[in-house]
């Protein structure tokens, strides 16, 4: 193995290239290369064929509006019901036995729901939420693991018109305050607790604890996972999810006609500031991008088993757990537990078992399985897969070839997917039955998507070089604004490269990038002040006001290190406050400060306690000197400094703990 490394690196270097196996094209959803094409010709109208893949009660009656740009709203005069897209459709259509969610618990138990099952559900739901008081536009926010309940939440307020706001189970009650606070939530959905590695977890003390963060009144829901293994007590304003359904089962919740533009949910992500942004997505652009992108890119059937091994709490179980996979009527799986739980096969072992053909996960995953070795994935018979995707962070070409060779066996194409929580779905992908992949490079815009690499004043950079990721039109699954922020939407994304006189916009995704000679686009990562860890965003400002909230903390800066696994880690790099040089709590009450602000995702690798960071002489300190220092890179040149000395005994410390 040590041997053939080097010849791989260089067949990866020399950008080796893989066409799809034929079998696969012959029965790929789209198998024509003339759609990138036909999609230009006839843009706007071209995403039609996304709005086609749902069913309206009311035809939109046009495809775009850009007169307030770029406000763009689309499908205009259009009226839908996610829900009813997601399941009545399919049940009245005879689909009502298929498996819709098989559901992979922790400990070793399965619940699967069919269409008609998971209606029964969400309508009993819904009616739950309307005795609670939950009306139209009213922002429902769950906070639940990766339990059915928390799809059949998704749905049952998609139904009745209210948009939900699905925070992440493993952010701390800080966070679930603010997000509240910050979208006026009324409702929130959460669960006694959850387990991990077999262990019962606490999640309502977080909730409760959250719940005194929260500036109004709430109406809480609690859906009893762990039963005997955790004993709770509700309060007023709480009720027992079981019991609620329980009086509402049978009933019939008729799905609410929304307009096209009408918000289905709101998701918060992190950004340059300390403030998460509320990213407001609509009910018929990002559904029927969702559902288009499903099917283009992930090649999703009715009939096929389809697993995306995301967390339910981020956009990409939002797109292609829930809502792309169910609009599309197939089974989608999902999985409650860790890859390593309670072996490194798990995730094969339910491949195997459930006949998955369509896998999709992130990078962070795949360097992990190549960590523990191939001898996992050969214990099972993997045949079943058809087609393998990755989303979160830049692939590095080893892992793709890697996830290539034996997860795929060599049959499989890989789709390497670029988005974000602002997209709403994917932009930056090969198509699979199209396009020849390239490891480590995402391949050409999506059909109708006009992404660019230009450099800072917005020209095209020639091909070979670096740039900024811009898009330079808009699709139907985009953002329409940040919630109750229209102005910060503006400054966030189109400031930067838009040309307001001639009414040209321009957004930007924060994002460096280069492109080759055959249009594909290889992404660098983010320009801005945020961190990828493991596919996940993290403000580094976020993360520094947690540090300094700590007691003894004078200064922090925070920035991200080359990690072998994540992708990215935190180092946080400190400045105590006099008195506190030698408290030898310091570092640990500072991981437990970033815990409780954000939560364990958010915990920084390592602190380096500093007298001083290094600064320029105009007092501004040298973010990119401390992330060479954290990435073990060669420093350059220091003198420039007002303090170069610091640099030396600041860098003798990073990983030496
Ligand atoms: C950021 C968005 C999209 C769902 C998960 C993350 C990075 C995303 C790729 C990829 C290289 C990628 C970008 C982007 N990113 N996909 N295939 N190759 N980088 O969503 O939390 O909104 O983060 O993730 O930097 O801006 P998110």
């Amino acid at each position: 193995m040590a041997q053939e490394e080097p010849a791989l690196e260089a067949r990866l270097a020399e950008g080796e290239t893989y066409e799809p196996p034929a079998s696969f094209v012959e029965q790929a959803n789209v198998s024509d290369p003339g759609i990138y094409e036909e999609f230009e010709e006839n843009w706007p109208e071209c995403w039609e064929r996304a709005a086609d893949l749902l069913s309206w009660n009311q035809e939109y009656d046009t495809v775009l509006e850009d007169d307030d740009a770029p406000f763009y709203r689309w499908f205009t005069g259009g009226e839908l019901n996610a829900s009813y897209n997601c399941l009545d459709r399919h049940v009245e259509e005879g689909a009502k036995n298929r498996a819709a969610i098989k559901w992979e618990g922790e400990l070793g138990e399965t619940r699967t729901y069919t269409y008609s099952d998971l209606l029964y559900e969400v309508e009993a739901f819904a009616a739950s939420l309307r005795e609670l008081g939950v009306e139209e536009d009213d922002v429902v926010t769950l906070y639940l693991p990766m339990i059915p309940e928390l799809p059949i939440a998704m749905l049952a307020c998609a139904r009745i018109g209210a948009p939900h706001s699905v925070v992440f189970a493993g952010f701390s009650a800080d966070a679930l305050a603010t997000r509240m606070n910050a979208a006026d939530s009324e409702y929130l959905v959460t669960c006694d607790g959850y387990y991990r590695r077999g262990d019962g977890l606490d999640h309502l003390s977080k909730a409760n604890e959250g719940l005194e963060g929260v500036d109004h009144d709430v109406e809480t829901v609690v859906v009893d996972r762990l039963g005997d293994d955790h004993s709770h007590s509700l309060s007023e304003n709480q009720r027992d999810y079981d019991e609620l359904v329980e009086a509402h089962e049978g009933e019939t919740v008729e799905p609410v006609s929304r307009e096209a533009e009408d918000m289905l949910f709101l998701m918060y992500t992190s950004g340059t500031t300390g403030q998460p942004k509320g990213v407001k997505h609509t009910t018929g652009g990002y559904l029927s991008y969702a559902a288009w992108t499903s099917h283009a890119v992930l090649d999703v059937k009715p009939e096929d088993t389809y697993w995306c091994a995301a967390d339910i709490g981020w956009i990409t179980g939002h797109s292609y757990i829930v809502y792309g996979p169910l609009a599309l009527g197939t089974t989608t799986v999902m999985y409650e537990g860790t890859p390593d739980y309670p072996e490194k096969d798990r995730l094969w072992e339910l491949v195997e078992k459930n006949d998955v053909d369509i896998f999709y996960t992130a990078p962070t995953a795949i360097r992990a399985f190549m960590k523990w070795g191939k001898q996992y994935p050969d214990q099972h018979d993997l045949s079943s897969l058809r087609l393998l995707g990755t989303v979160g962070e830049p692939i590095n070409p080893r892992a793709w070839q890697w996830y290539y060779d034996h997860i795929g066996d060599g049959e499989c194409p890989i789709i390497d997917t670029w988005w974000q929580t602002e997209t709403g779905g994917m932009m930056i992908t090969t198509l699979p039955g199209v396009g020849e992949m390239k490891p480590g490079s995402a391949g050409p815009p999506l059909p109708g998507i006009d992404a660019r690499i230009v450099d800072a004043s917005g020209d095209q950079v020639e091909a070979g070089n670096a740039g900024y990721l811009t898009v330079n039109n808009p699709w139907p699954g985009m953002l329409r604004t940040l919630y109750n922020n229209d102005e910060r939407f503006l400054s966030e994304y189109w400031q930067e490269y838009s040309d307001e006189e001639s009414d040209e916009w321009v957004y930007f995704p924060e994002d460096g990038a280069k492109i080759d000679e055959d249009g594909y686009i290889t992404i660098l990562g983010r320009v801005d002040d945020v961190i990828n860890v493991s596919g996940h965003r993290l403000g580094t400002m976020e993360i520094e006001s947690a540090i300094v909230g700590v007691e003894g903390v004078a200064e922090a800066a925070v920035v991200g290190g080359d990690h072998d696994i994540k992708g990215e880690a935190v180092y946080a790099y400190v400045i105590p406050e006099d008195g506190y040089t030698d408290d030898d709590s310091l570092e640990s009450r500072i991981v437990e400060g970033v815990e409780d602000a954000i939560g364990p995702i958010a915990r920084p690798e390592e602190v380096i306690v500093t007298p001083e960071l290094p600064k320029t002489r105009s007092g501004k300190i040298m973010r990119r000197l401390l992330e060479d220092i954290a990435s073990g890179n060669e420093l350059g040149n220091t003198s420039t400094l007002r303090n170069p000395e610091v640099v030396e005994d600041i860098a003798a410390q990073v990983g030496d703990d």
